[in-house]
C-alpha cells in the first residue's frame, strides 16, 4: 500500500506514506503560536538548549500539549542573529518528506536554518549546500562533486584499509599502555587522512597542513553552526558567545586559508574538471573544501562514534555475528579479498549501518520554505501552509515514528534484513529516502552512497580484526565521545 498513486502525476515518491493520500483526514488549523516577538524566541531558545531534556523535550512537550506532530514554534537562534525564528515543526514520518519535494519547497540559503552564516566564511561564495536546484550553479557544482566521488571510487577500499589499519594499530597500542583508548581524536585524524587519500590521492599529513586539519575544521564549523548548537558551556557564557551574535569571521580567516591552500594544490584534477563544467577554479576550490570538511568530515565525525556506541551497547552476541558474517563472506564470495560484490552479501552488516543512521541521523535538523500554498498531512490531520512559511523537521522524530517503526527507540540490528528492507524508504539521513538517489534536480546528499559504503567498511575492517569490544560513551549534541576499554583480537 503506497500512497503515491498514479492519479497524481505531480507527486514524487518522496511523498510516500503508508496512508492513502485520498483519505479524508480532518483539516486542522496548525496549533501553536510564536508569542511576543523578541522575548518569546529568547525564552524558547533557553528552553531548547538548557532546560532538562534539551531539544528532545522541547519538541516532545509540544507534541503532547498540542496533541499534534505538526505545530508552530520558534527555533533558535532568533535575536539578534535570525530576523525570523518562526517555523512550522514536522515531527512524524508522513509530514517530514515534504522537505525533500523541491517542486513544492525552496531550499535557498537555509542549509543552517533560520540564519545563514556569512559568506566570508566560505571565500565569499554561496556554497552548493545553500543553493536551490532552480539556480543554474546547483547542477554544475553537484556534477562536480559527483565527478570527485566517482574518480575516488578505485581508491576507496584500499585507502580505507590502509588508513583504518593505522587507526586500529594506534588504538591497540593505547589500550595496551593505558588500559583504555580514546577514540575520537585519532579517529578524526584517520578520517581526514583517509579523505585526502581517497579523494585526491594525497596524504594531508605529508603537506603543510600536517595533523592540523581536524582542529582547524572543527573551529571553522563552529563559526558556521555556533548559532544553532550548544558546546556544553554554562548558558551565561554560551548565549553571548554563540547565540546573540555571529562569531566574527576575521578570527578564523587564517585557519581557513590554510585549509584552502591544501585544496588548491591537492585537488588539481578536480579543479581542472570544474572549468570544463563552467565553474571558475576558486569557486570550485571553496566548494570542494566545504564538501570535504563540512559535509564529509563533519558527518563522519558524528556518525562513526555514534555507530560504535550503538554496537557497543548491543553487546557481544551481535559482535560475533558481525565477525562471522564479514569473515565468512570475504572468504567465500571475495576469495579472501574484500570486494564490492562481497559487501553486498552482508545483510546483517548492511542493516546495522542503516539502523545507526535511522536511530541517530547525524544531521538532524532540516529546513525548507513553502514555494506555494500547500497542504501537509500528518498521520492524524491535514494542515494548510501559506507560501513563504518556513517548514522545519527534527529528523529523529520522523525516523523513530512509532506508527512506522516497531520499538522505535531501540537499536534493532537486523531491522532492515529481508522484508525489513521495505522500511528503508523511511530512513532519511541523506535528506531523502534511502531508496532514492541524489540527482542534480534534488537536494539529497551528494555523498549518500559514499557514506553508506565507508560506514560499512569501518565495521567490516573492525570485525575482521576484532571478535568483540567494550566502550564507554558520553553523549553530546555533536555525537558521542567514545573510550574503548577492551578490544578482543580475532580468534577465528
Ligand atoms: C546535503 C548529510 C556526507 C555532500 C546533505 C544533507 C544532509 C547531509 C542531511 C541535506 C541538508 C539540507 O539540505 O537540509 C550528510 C551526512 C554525511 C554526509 C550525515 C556523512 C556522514 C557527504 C559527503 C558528501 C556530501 C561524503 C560528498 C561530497 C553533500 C552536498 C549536499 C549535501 C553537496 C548538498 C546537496 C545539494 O545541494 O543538492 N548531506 N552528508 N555529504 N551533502 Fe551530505
Amino acid at each position: 500500500r503506497t500512497a503515491v498513486s498514479a492519479k497524481d502525476p505531480s507527486a514524487t515518491s518522496s511523498t510516500v506514506s503508508d496512508v492513502d493520500t485520498t483519505t479524508d483526514l480532518p483539516l486542522r488549523e496548525i496549533p501553536g503560536s510564536y508569542g511576543i516577538p523578541f522575548f518569546q524566541p529568547i525564552k524558547d531558545r533557553l528552553e531548547y538548549f538548557y532546560a532538562d531534556g534539551g531539544r528532545v523535550a522541547y519538541f516532545r512537550s509540544r507534541v503532547e500539549k498540542f496533541q499534534s506532530t505538526v505545530f508552530r514554534a520558534n527555533m533558535p537562534p532568533g535575536p539578534f542573529i535570525a530576523s525570523d525564528p518562526k517555523v512550522i515543526v514536522l515531527l512524524d514520518a508522513k509530514s517530514f518528506p515534504i522537505l525533500f519535494d523541491v517542486s513544492k519547497v525552496e531550499k535557498k540559503d537555509l542549509f543552517t536554518g533560520t540564519y545563514m552564516p556569512s559568506t566570508k566564511l566560505t571565500g565569499g561564495y554561496r556554497i552548493l549546500s545553500y543553493l536551490d536546484p532552480s539556480e543554474p550553479r546547483h547542477a554544475q557544482l553537484k556534477n562536480l562533486l559527483f565527478f570527485m566521488l566517482k574518480s575516488s571510487a578505485p581508491r576507496i577500499i584500499p585507502k580505507f584499509q590502509e588508513t583504518y589499519t593505522e587507526l586500529f594499530e594506534s588504538l591497540d597500542i593505547d589500550l595496551a599502555k593505558n588500559g583504555k583508548a580514546a577514540f575520537n581524536d585519532i579517529a578524526e585524524q584517520a578520517a581526514f587522512r583517509f579523505l585526502g587519500r581517497a579523494y585526491f590521492d594525497v596524504n594531508p599529513e605529508e603537506t603543510k597542513l600536517g595533523t592540523g586539519a581536524p582542529k582547524l575544521i572543527t573551529l571553522w564549523v563552529l563559526f558556521n553552526l555556533g548559532p544553532q548548537v550548544s558546546i556544553g558551556l554554562p548558558w551565561f557564557l554560551e548565549e553571548p558567545l554563540l547565540h546573540f551574535f555571529k562569531l566574527p569571521s576575521f578570527l578564523i580567516k587564517s585557519s581557513y586559508q590554510k585549509l584552502y591552500d591544501f585544496f588548491i594544490s591537492a585537488a588539481t584534477p578536480i579543479l581542472e574538471h570544474a572549468e570544463t563544467l563552467g565553474v571558475p577554479k576558486e569557486e570550485a576550490a571553496h566548494n570542494i573544501l566545504f564538501a570535504v570538511c563540512f559535509n564529509t568530515f563533519g558527518g563522519i565525525k558524528i556518525l562513526f562514534p555514534n555507530t560504535l556506541k550503538w554496537i557497543a551497547l548491543a553487546g557481544k552476541d551481535l559482535h560475533l555475528k558481525l565477525a562471522e558474517e564479514v569473515r565468512g563472506v570475504i572468504k567465500t564470495v571475495g576469495e579472501g579479498q574484500l570486494t564490492m560484490a562481497a559487501i553486498e552479501q552482508m545483510p546483517l552488516l548492511k542493516s546495522v549501518v542503516y539502523e545507526s543512521l535511522r536511530i541517530d541521523p547525524p544531521v538532524p535538523l532540516q529546513y525548507a520554505k513553502a514555494k506555494q500554498d500547500l497542504t501537509i498531512e500528518s498521520h492524524d490531520a491535514r494542515f494548510n501552509v501559506k507560501k513563504g512559511e518556513m517548514l522545519f523537521g527534527f529528523q529523529p522524530f520522523a525516523t523513530k515514528d512509532p506508527k512506522i517503526f516497531d520499538r522505535p527507540e531501540e537499536f534493532v540490528p537486523d531491522r532492515f534484513v529481508g522484508d525489513g528492507e521495505e522500511l528503508l524508504k523511511y530512513v532519511a539521513w541523506s535528506n531523502g529516502p534511502e531508496t532514492e538517489d541524489p540527482t542534480v534536480g534534488n537536494k539529497q546528499c551528494a555523498g549518500k552512497n559514499f557514506v553508506v559504503l565507508i560506514t560499512r567498511l569501518f565495521l567490516i575492517e573492525f570485525f575482521r580484526r576484532y571478535d568483540s569490544f567494550e566502550a564507554e560513551a558520553v553523549d553530546s549534541g555533536l555525537g558521542a565521545t567514545i573510550t574503548l576499554t577492551s578490544l578482543t583480537k580475532a580468534s577465528f
